[in-house]
């Protein structure tokens, strides 16, 4: 039986909290996966086109304590850097994002802890998305450990845009020259545009499919 619920004060060490990480996307990757065969199987439609899992390196984090003004410790990368596991995951119309989003609040063994959403209220930069920081909990043989993961869902046309944008931005380290990020925003509201017309194509699609009768 599992008496001893642990709490990140426990896990001391890098390769535990990596292991942990790890798990946890497994975790979230399996269920994603679960909820779109279960659509497939029920209206023979499936939201999600893919799933892209990653876990921060251990650069990166540092970089992000730093900025964030943190000392480099296991201790401040588990409170303060909430995405050391993430999953990405890139559906086929805005509709399905919210309808994904849904489906991953309503299961029982998964806390959401905060949703920003990028596609209701874009960032600055153009970027659209929705976040969902959410935590699971992972059975180790001794414990329990609840451990977070940032989903990031977004359609085929808000992630061709965001990995072009991340390039860009990178080679800029963030100092853009302003024609280029108002190109850039430009960009974003064309990838809007398209989102849109492939939304209400597919619905058209849909009622001349079912006033045909197929
Ligand atoms: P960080 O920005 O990660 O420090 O944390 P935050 O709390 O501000 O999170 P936020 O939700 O703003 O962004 C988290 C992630 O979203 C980033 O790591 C990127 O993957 C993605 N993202 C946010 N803004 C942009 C953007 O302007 N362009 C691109 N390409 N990606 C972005
Ligand atoms: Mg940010």
């Amino acid at each position: 039986m599992l008496n001893a619920v642990k709490n990140y004060d426990d896990v001391d060490s890098w390769k535990t909290v990596m292991f942990l990480y790890n798990s946890a996307l497994k975790k979230v990757g399996t269920k994603l996966e679960i909820l779109n065969d279960e659509f497939q199987h029920v209206h023979k439609y499936n939201p999600i086109e893919h799933i892209k899992t990653r876990v921060k390196t251990a650069e990166s984090i540092v970089k992000k304590l730093k900025r964030y003004g943190y000392e480099t410790s296991i201790e401040n990368m588990v409170k303060y850097v909430n995405d050391i596991a993430g999953v990405r995951v890139i559906c086929s119309f805005t509709s399905d994002i919210y309808r994904l989003a849904e489906m991953i609040g309503n299961q029982n063994d998964l806390k959401v802890l905060a949703i920003k959403d990028y596609i209701k209220n874009p960032k600055e930069s153009g970027y659209k998305s929705y976040h969902m920081l959410a935590s699971v909990p992972i059975f180790l043989s001794d414990g329990v450990v609840d451990t977070k993961v940032e989903i990031q869902i977004r359609t085929i046309a808000m992630d061709f845009w965001a990995s072009l944008e991340h390039k860009i931005y990178y080679k800029f380290e963030g100092n853009a020259p302003d024609y280029i990020s108002r190109d850039l925003r430009e960009c974003a509201e064309m990838v809007s545009t398209l989102d849109e017309k492939m939304l209400s194509l597919n619905e058209a699609i849909h009622a001349c499919l079912e006033k045909e009768g197929l």
